[in-house]
């Protein structure tokens, strides 16, 4: 199993480029499904997550064409199963998106309950709720879930949770139903928005994407076209705080600096010096940081994906400060191994942490949980006296793209092994 060896406490300086978003890239493969014309997706990472959708939609049928680094071409002429693969779909939570398309196409889709990090419950209600409203059978049998219908017919959905994905597969399964779907309580993350900008291009017709009520008024069928991926938020707020961490001179590059206006907040009453440009981040070394406290929240709130780098980061503010994880029960456990590392951290509940600061952090050997806890390690490594060895580390190329070998550039002493 190959595993990362970092000697830290070194400054790094430099710039580094952000990928495409993984969170978009996945979830334009599953777009590309509701057209039997070609889908370009370009600027997609080439993470493991992307190879598990492609895995997975190619045993239903459609062509996948890795073009280029970054280049994807999705040709869904043909969709002749309505299965999506258990094990594959157990690992990866986005494909829970494809059920959208394969339903539309194929009027039925059974698949497992999705996988993907393990960070606390992660139901599947607001999905059922939402294809029962437009008219589908739901029926669960020998572990799988059992969707059937003729024709999706719109109806007003209200959420009664805020979902990323609940809220992209329902503005899916509206783009062709019969008559028009209004979906109330919807997420506004970024990636939805952007979604629904490529599915506007394809034809259909949505409007407030990005906002909490999402109107579809549904069309005959899609065409094919072009998506572009935006720049990953995440992986730009993870490079930014770990320059704030480490006491670097990074510049974050080719990101949206917009789709990070709560860390760019927080950053301000931190003290970290930060000058931000059209697409870019650029964070100076600066004296001392302050700690503050935040809660996760839905978009634009700060984002629960971002919790672990912030907890990181917190151990090298002055003061204490409380983290409150609102979205995931499960998202702290991580917390664990940072406290081994020299972090004076009290777990106060399952959603709640307080941590004080600053500690020196020493260099260990961790196992890496899940995607994001992965990279918070890798960022305390890099800011830790001595060696550290983080193992399992599947877990962050899931979702970055040769991590190392971009760290690297900026300095840092990080091998893979
Ligand atoms: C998306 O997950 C992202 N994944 C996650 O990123 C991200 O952490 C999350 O949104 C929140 O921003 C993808 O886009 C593939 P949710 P998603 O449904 O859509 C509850 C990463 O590291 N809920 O918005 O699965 C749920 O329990 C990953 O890249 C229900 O109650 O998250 C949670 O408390 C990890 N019922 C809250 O809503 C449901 O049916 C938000 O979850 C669905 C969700």
């Amino acid at each position: 199993m190959a595993q990362f060896v970092i000697n830290g406490g070194k400054k790094l300086k430099g710039e580094i480029r952000v990928s495409g978003a993984k969170n978009a890239a996945l979830k334009a493969f599953a777009a590309a499904l509701l057209t039997k014309e070609p889908v370009l997706i370009k600027n997609v990472p080439e993470v493991e997550d992307v190879s598990r959708m492609a895995e997975l939609i190619k045993t239903l049928g459609p062509k996948v064409e890795h073009i280029r680094r970054g280049e994807y071409r999705v040709t869904a002429d043909k969709l002749n199963s309505s299965e999506i693969e258990p094990e594959i779909g157990k690992k990866l939570r986005a494909s829970i998106v494809l059920t959208a398309p394969i339903l539309i196409r194929t009027g039925k889709v059974v698949f497992p309950h999705p996988g993907g990090c393990v960070i606390g419950e992660r139901p599947i209600d607001v999905f059922i709720d939402g294809f029962k409203a437009l008219g589908a059978n739901v029926s669960q049998e020998n572990g799988l879930y059992n969707i059937t219908a003729r024709k999706l017919k719109g109806a007003k959905i209200v959420f009664h949770n805020v979902s990323v994905t609940g809220t992209e597969t329902m503005m899916m399964s509206a783009v062709t139903a019969e008559g028009v779907t209004t979906l109330k309580n919807c997420a506004c993350e970024p990636e939805i928005e952007s979604l629904a900008q490529f599915l506007n291009s394809c034809g259909a017709d949505i409007k407030g994407a990005g906002t909490h009520t999402i109107i579809v008024s549904g069309v005959k069928s899609l065409g094919g076209g072009t998506y572009r991926t935006i720049p990953d938020r995440i992986e730009a707020g993870s490079f930014a705080m770990l320059a704030a961490a480490s006491g670097s001179n990074i510049k974050v590059k080719n990101c949206r600096p917009d789709h990070l206006d709560s860390l760019l907040g927080l950053f301000q009453k931190m003290g970290v010096k930060v000058k931000v440009g059209t697409d870019s981040i650029e964070v100076a070394a600066g004296k001392k940081i302050g700690a503050v406290g935040v809660k996760t929240r839905e978009y634009p709130g700060f984002p629960t994906d971002l919790q672990a780098p912030l907890s990181v980061l917190l151990t090298q503010a002055e003061g204490q400060a409380l983290v409150h994880e609102t979205i995931y029960e499960g998202r702290l456990s991580w917390t664990e191994e940072l406290k081994r590392m020299g972090a004076n951290i009290l777990n106060l509940d399952p959603h709640r942490i307080e941590i004080r600061g600053p500690t020196e952090l020493r260099g260990r050997e961790i196992e890496s949980p899940d995607l994001r806890a992965g990279m918070a390690y890798v960022i305390a490594a890099l800011c830790a006296k001595g060696t550290s060895v983080i193992n399992n580390i599947y877990q962050i190329d899931r979702g970055y793209e040769k991590i190392e070998e971009r760290l690297k550039k900026l300095g840092a002493d990080i091998r893979r092994v």
